[in-house]
């Protein structure tokens, strides 16, 4: 079945689907995005992702493309077109299409691409009760990483230097040697005695939904959470490293830069949360 795409008013085929080669997303990244997990056919998380959307888009100063109902009419209406039970919805919006110039463009309507595809649910929870490999890399990414934008060049190059050594993910590390996020996740450490860590939010990292979803769960459950920088070392000697996105969920770290995690396995930690965090997320999908 080919998949359907929105493209600026339109549900078109994916294979068939384009935007302009003036479209600023394409010439200067000037564009931002978010990624929904789909369970049962309905968005997870879904108020949080448009929040965070909206956010996005007005620290770059970018239009609304429509209103937020509007906006979850297609996004519904992808997932229903695609038969998506399972999987998961990207948006981009960009300042839209205008002939190359730095500057911001006039009066020009921003374009907005979703697109939908299911997620094996049964593989990704034999990688998660098998964990993952992470590398570390130091992160020379930009001051404003708290805005979603499709501006990825670092997090590109440094999951494909992950890919080659064998790992899943890349762990980055600030100047000072603190962990600062994933490559495409937030990263968290548990310490010996139980204490969940992870860095606060500030505009070197991505103010994850699953994280703000994941947090009260952690929060109301015996262990203790500190919102509290750690760094790399401290990491490797962790019980365990856990990461949370959209796309992965929570999914245990067993190694860093070949560096055994705790036991090497999943800890018992990482794979309760993820099996809480899954129930709330399914529980409280479309809502
Ligand atoms: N990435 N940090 C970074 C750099 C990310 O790219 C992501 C998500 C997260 C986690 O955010 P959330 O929990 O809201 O998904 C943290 C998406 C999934 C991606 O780029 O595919």
């Amino acid at each position: 079945m080919s998949r359907i795409a929105y493209v600026n008013g339109a549900y078109v085929r994916s294979d068939e689907a384009g935007v302009s080669i003036n479209d600023r997303g394409y010439l200067f990244a000037d564009a931002v995005y978010e990624v929904w997990s789909v369970f049962d056919g309905r968005l997870a998380d879904a108020e949080g992702h448009l929040n965070r959307l909206d956010r996005s888009l007005k620290e770059l100063q970018i239009m609304q493309p429509m209103t937020r109902a509007a906006l979850l009419n297609v996004l519904n209406e992808v997932i229903r077109r695609n038969r998506i039970n399972e999987g998961m919805v990207y948006l981009q919006i960009s300042r839209g299409v205008a002939p190359r110039d730095h500057v911001f463009p006039s009066h020009t309507p921003p374009s907005l691409v979703i697109t939908a595809r299911p997620v094996d649910r049964d593989a990704a929870a034999r990688k998660a009760e098998a964990g993952i490999r992470a590398i570390s890399a130091p992160d020379i990414r930009w001051g404003r990483c708290d805005i979603k934008t499709v501006g990825l060049l670092p997090n590109v190059l440094a999951k494909q230097a992950a890919r080659e050594r064998g790992a899943g993910e890349v762990i980055f590390v600030d100047q000072d040697g603190y962990v600062t996020e994933g490559g495409s996740t937030n990263v968290y450490m548990v310490t010996r005695d139980g204490v969940v860590k992870t860095r606060p939010l500030n505009a070197n990292i991505l103010p994850g939904v699953t994280r703000l979803n994941l947090l009260p769960i952690i929060h109301n459950s015996d262990l203790s959470l500190r919102e509290e920088a750690f760094t790399l070392d401290e990491a490797k000697a962790a019980a365990e490293v856990f990461v949370t996105a959209a796309t992965s969920l929570v999914l245990p770290v067993v190694a860093i830069d070949d560096h055994r995690i705790g036991t090497g396995a999943p800890g018992p930690v990482a794979l309760s949360l993820r099996e809480a965090y899954i129930d709330q997320a399914r529980r409280t999908a479309g809502s």
